[in-house]
């Protein structure tokens, strides 16, 4: 059964292959399709239709067990921040083994999905109503 290592989170999910109910969130068994099956955030602003980049992880290890990149995952990579030569876009890497990624930390927005911030709370940008006449 195929293991998936997030992080720094250091979270190892394991899976068998093709019992992993569809969540139409990236191609099926896809890193982002497994992140969200197991309660893992990842971003995802297009929904997992290789549209943006948000979903980029780092490959730590387990490359080969992963489904070759195509054109249009390169493409849109080539517009992601902090490229490296081991991105990858969760909703296109589909996992066949063994995988750990890292998510990097400028793709860690866990508040705009309502998450809750490792950096305490988010300041308030509405005044204090009590300085209004
Ligand atoms: S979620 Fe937008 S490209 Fe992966």
């Amino acid at each position: 059964m195929p293991k998936l290592t997030f992080l720094p989170e250091n979270k190892t999910v394991e899976f068998e292959s093709g019992t992993i109910p569809y969540g139409d969130h990236g191609k099926p068994e896809s890193i982002l399709d497994i992140a969200m099956h197991f309660n893992v955030h990842l971003e995802h602003a297009c929904g997992g239709s290789c549209a943006c980049t948000t979903c980029h992880v780092i490959v730590v290890e387990g490359d080969k067990n992963l489904s070759e990149a195509d054109d249009d995952e390169l493409d849109r990579l080539d517009m992601a921040a902090g490229l490296t030569l081991r991105s990858r876009l969760g909703c296109q890497a589909v996992v066949r083994g063994d995988v750990a990624i890292e998510i990097p930390s400028w793709n860690r927005n866990y508040i705009s999905e309502g998450g809750v911030s490792t950096l305490g709370p988010r300041p308030s940008l509405s005044p204090d109503p009590s300085h209004l006449p």
